[in-house]
């Protein structure tokens, strides 16, 4: 097994989390490599997992909290670690030692980069991206919110936890219509596909819905709402963790559609 650091030619496999093989997740368009070439200016690090044939099977990216939707200061955050597990496709690369060595990697080169600690966000559940195995590796919990459970690793004495960024503000509806806003970042595909099918999807419904996008890239959307990616129709919040199927997103909306006067 090999940790390599992205370079041009495995960027496409990047960009669409090494599920090059599947077409949904090709249907959340181009933000993960906008987001990418704008963050890597603001030092996002991404290194890639291969086995001894040389197939790249895990993923992680991480990046100086400061420019995250997290709130701390002199951390690295890691936005995700992926190791394929999907028998689909690449195939299954999970249990083999590519995980544990990315997150090695990963906190070797923060230190050297002079980093006073790792952060992470995990699941409570044991499902996903679980904040357990975080805990395994030697992290603790700095903050929660609901079931997201934000994890760090200090290096340094001085070190001061990293806090999650709390949402502000709902989103208001607009009177007599249904009103659907998608909040994306860009550095998630499967939160990207929730905002393509969620777009797609309130256009069925002509004039009776407004569809609005925030994207929290910009810096002061972000800090305005504190909310990085998520679902609105109307005021309620549609969980977008699985991606829901974009006929659930339809049927949604088109239950409030009926409801208006
Ligand atoms: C969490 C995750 C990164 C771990 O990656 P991994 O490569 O499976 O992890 P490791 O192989 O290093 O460790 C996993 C287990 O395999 C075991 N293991 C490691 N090498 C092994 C080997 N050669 N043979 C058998 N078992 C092995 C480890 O002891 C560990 O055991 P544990 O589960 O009891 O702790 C991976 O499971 C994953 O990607 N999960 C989904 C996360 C996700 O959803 N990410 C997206 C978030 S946006």
């Amino acid at each position: 097994m090999k940790i390599i650091d992205l370079d041009d030619a495995n960027k496409p496999l990047y960009f669409l989390c090494l599920e090059d093989w599947s077409p949904e997740i090709r249907e959340s368009g181009n933000r993960k490599s906008t987001w990418y070439d704008r963050m890597k200016n603001s030092g996002l690090r991404v290194k890639l997992a291969a086995d001894d044939d040389g197939n790249i099977g895990g993923m992680i990216q991480y990046l100086p909290i400061e420019h995250t939707h997290v709130s701390g200061k002199g951390l690295f955050f890691i936005y995700c670690i992926w190791v394929h597990g999907y028998k689909e496709g690449r195939g299954d690369f999970q249990k083999k030692g590519l995980g544990s060595s990315l997150l090695k990697a990963a906190e070797e080169d923060a230190r050297s980069s002079g980093a006073a600690g790792m952060a992470a966000w995990g699941l409570s559940l044991p499902f996903w991206m679980k904040a357990s195995w975080f805990r395994k590796h030697g992290y603790r919990k700095a903050d929660r919110d609901g079931m997201a459970v934000l994890l760090w690793k200090p290096f340094a004495e001085n070190a001061s936890p990293p806090e999650w960024i709390k949402r502000k503000k709902k989103p208001a509806r607009v009177p007599g219509r249904v009103t659907v806003t998608s909040f994306v970042n860009g550095w998630c595909p499967a939160q990207n596909l929730a905002y393509e099918r969620a777009r797609r999807a309130s256009e069925e419904f002509g004039e009776k819905v407004v569809f609005r996008e925030v994207d929290t890239l910009d810096r002061n959307n972000l800090e305005e709402w504190g909310i990085c990616d998520a679902l609105y129709i109307d005021d309620a919040q549609v969980r977008t963790g699985p991606p829901p199927s974009y006929e659930s997103i339809r049927k949604k909306i088109e239950k409030k559609v009926k409801k208006l006067k």
